[in-house]
């Protein structure tokens, strides 16, 4: 096991916090997250932000069916949500080549909301980002990690804590 049910949950309860003293009411808050990858830490992080909020979701493919990135990253799902001049946290499950996020924020930079940050629950700090995440739950081990959303071959994303292949 790599980061415990308990551990992920203390994590993310801060996470809600620090989110909710960073933004106000006013803000028209949408949290934006990328499926499939971010459905269970995006469920479990919404319920800790004190403020109003509304939730889409985004479909952008970057993997086969492996361990390894494509490198190709499709948006197979466009959000409905109008991003003008509102305040967007893209949330994403993990940060390994960046290659989905460097293709997806230029898309979304594009759409004129007002801020756009990048929460993600794991980092592999194997690259800097040119818009490096505002708040990231653990750095990950470079490994590849299953559970708590995160899958291979999409099996796996039900375990309640995070592990190692
Ligand atoms: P990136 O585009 O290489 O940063 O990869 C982003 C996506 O690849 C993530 O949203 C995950 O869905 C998937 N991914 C990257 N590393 C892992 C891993 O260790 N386990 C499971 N999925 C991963
Ligand atoms: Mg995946």
């Amino acid at each position: 096991m790599v980061f415990s049910a308990e551990e992920i949950a203390d994590r993310v309860r801060a996470m809600g916090r620090e989110i909710t003293e960073a933004y106000g009411p006013a803000d028209d808050l949408l949290v934006l997250g990328l499926l499939k990858g971010s459905f269970i830490f995006l469920a479990d992080l919404v319920r800790q932000i004190q403020l109003p909020l509304h939730v889409d979701f985004l479909v952008a493919g970057s993997y086969g069916n492996g361990t390894q990135s494509s490198g190709n990253v499709r948006l197979l799902y466009d959000p409905e949500a109008n991003l003008k001049g509102r305040a967007v946290i893209v949330v994403e499950d993990i940060i390994d080549s960046g290659t989905t996020l460097a293709r997806v924020l230029p898309l979304l930079e594009a759409r004129g909301a007002r801020s756009l940050e990048v929460c993600a629950l794991l980092h592999k700090r194997l690259v800097v980002m040119e818009k490096e995440a505002r708040w990231v739950g653990f750095d990950a081990p470079p490994e590849f990690l299953v559970g708590y959303g995160l899958d291979y071959s999409e099996s796996f994303r039900h375990l309640p804590y995070i592990g190692s292949l």
